[in-house]
């Protein structure tokens, strides 16, 4: 007898795994008598789930149904199944979003070089907008970072993942209450955090906003965590960090406004009406006003182009992609935007979307390119873990792949979890391969400087592919 499956939502069919962090999995999910698709962000029901997280569960979809706005990532609907019908259906809240089909933002940003200071400019408005609308309806998202802002088709940010948001004012008395919790991730979360007392809602988004314009400039986050025990802050506090790269790198408008909202008192720290009011947001934008999805694409990827990342990701030796078979179903990605990123890749079997860029060719078949990057990950000063099976599996597209579990600890001291997928892939005439890294869970920064380290590395190098 077949096992419980997952539901259909309102016609929708979940189709592969494209993301997953701590208690969620998401699914591209495809409507196929309407040719439409969506993401389901699943989070599964266990005997052992408790009252407590059920509560914290509901609560992400209560406000996130709420929440509607143009750099909102949209949720669509949502089912429950509860854990009585599990002979049936896998239990759980799924919740049926909208596809971000432009992926990460951040994994179109190359490390340690950032963006353009007119590309962050646009991106940065976006995300103030959004959170703006947010705090206006009295919910604080407590867990801004790279991993929760994604691109739509056309290139739009969304705000998204409200598993750690509270509401700190009711809309009907308009009464503010103080947060109690400690919770997101250390680089990006407030230093009032360290102290257990009550804190303010508002001014921790707008510690979170700072970070990530710090982020986008300097292709970096500026620390592990804001307390004593990181030198960097240390040195951020004293004033000492300021003549050294990359701080010394961002210009003096920017700087100031990222000093105002990294502000270590909350009490004198800018407000979000303070940042829409800065010299650096009021400026003008070429960018935001042309409202060209391909000039937009070009200008996000520019630095990814400079330093090569590009032309490994997205080599294009096989000439017109447009001609290609496109094997993956209704494409609501197919945009002017999503084209431009490149981020449809030539396959043995076709035209592929992923919406990473986390990939590269090489002239090795797969199951030797695979144990070189297992051989490479697993040394000592690298100190990824992996876990690949003998045998390569058939993935949900009926190719053959070779499919690698990895996981390990960033710079930043931050976790991360993903796949390296290998599969097939003729390179004139000659067996070569495809390599595709997927993320799960962690940063996106990280995750492409370990993409480019594999690359880099003795044994790999001079087999990879490039334009
Ligand atoms: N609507 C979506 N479209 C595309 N990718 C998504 C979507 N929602 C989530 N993801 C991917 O899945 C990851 C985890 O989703 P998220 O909602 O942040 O879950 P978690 O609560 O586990 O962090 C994201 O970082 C992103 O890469
Ligand atoms: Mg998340």
């Amino acid at each position: 007898m077949a096992g419980p499956k997952y539901p259909k939502i309102v016609g929708f069919e979940l189709v592969e795994q494209i993301g997953g962090g701590g208690f969620a999995t998401v699914f591209r999910a495809v409507n196929v008598a309407q040719h439409r698709v969506a993401a389901c962000k699943l989070i599964m029901f266990t005997e052992e789930t408790t009252e407590k997280e059920r509560k914290t569960f509901d609560k992400e979809m209560r406000i996130h149904t709420a929440l509607k706005h143009e750099n909102v990532l949209e949720f669509m609907n949502a089912v429950i199944v509860e854990l009585k019908h599990k002979l049936i259906y896998i239990p759980g809240i799924y919740m049926l979003l909208e596809l971000a089909s432009g992926g990460d933002l951040f994994d179109k940003i190359a490390a340690n070089v950032g963006v353009s200071e007119e590309v962050a400019h646009l991106y940065f408005n976006q995300l103030i907008a959004g959170m703006h609308y947010i705090h206006e309806q009295g919910v604080c998202h407590r867990d801004l970072k790279p991993e929760n802002l994604l691109l739509d088709a056309a290139g739009t940010l969304k705000i998204t993942d409200f598993g750690l948001s509270a509401v700190f004012r009711l809309k009907e008395s308009g009464k503010t209450r103080m947060l109690t919790e400690r919770c997101g991730s250390l680089p990006y979360v407030a230093p009032e955090l360290n102290s257990d007392r009550p804190y303010h809602a508002e001014p921790i988004d707008v510690w979170g906003v700072g970070v990530i314009l710090f982020t986008l400039l300097a292709g970096n986050t500026p620390w592990d965590e804001p307390s004593a025990k990181s030198a960097e802050f240390r040195r951020y506090v004293s004033g000492e960090i300021f003549s050294e790269d990359p701080w010394c790198r961002i210009p003096y408008e920017a700087m100031s406004l990222i000093k105002g909202m990294l502000t270590v008192d909350p009490e004198k720290r800018l407000t979000l009406r303070d940042v829409f009011q800065h010299s650096w947001v009021m400026r003008p934008s070429q960018l935001a006003s042309s409202r060209n999805p391909a000039e937009l694409a070009m200008r996000l990827t520019q630095n990814l182009r400079e330093n090569g990342d590009l032309g490994l990701a997205a080599p294009n030796f096989t000439g017109k992609s447009d001609d290609a078979m496109d094997v993956d179903g209704p494409s609501a990605h197919k945009s002017q935007f999503t084209q431009s990123l490149m981020l449809f890749s030539q396959t043995q079997h076709g035209s592929r979307y992923t919406p990473n860029l986390t990939r590269f060719y090489s002239s090795l078949g797969p199951s030797l390119l695979i144990a070189l990057i297992k051989e490479y990950l697993e040394q000592p000063d690298v100190g990824v873990k992996c876990k690949l099976g003998a045998e390569p599996i058939v993935n949900e597209r009926g190719i053959e792949v070779y499919r690698m579990r990895i996981g390990g600890w960033d710079a930043r001291k931050q976790m991360f979890k993903g796949w390296v997928d290998v599969e097939k892939f003729a390179y004139r005439g000659e067996e070569g391969a495809f390599c595709l890294m997927r993320r799960d869970e962690g940063s996106p920064i990280s995750w492409r400087q370990l993409w480019k380290a594999i690359i880099l590395s003795p044994a790999v190098e001079p087999h990879v592919l490039r334009k």
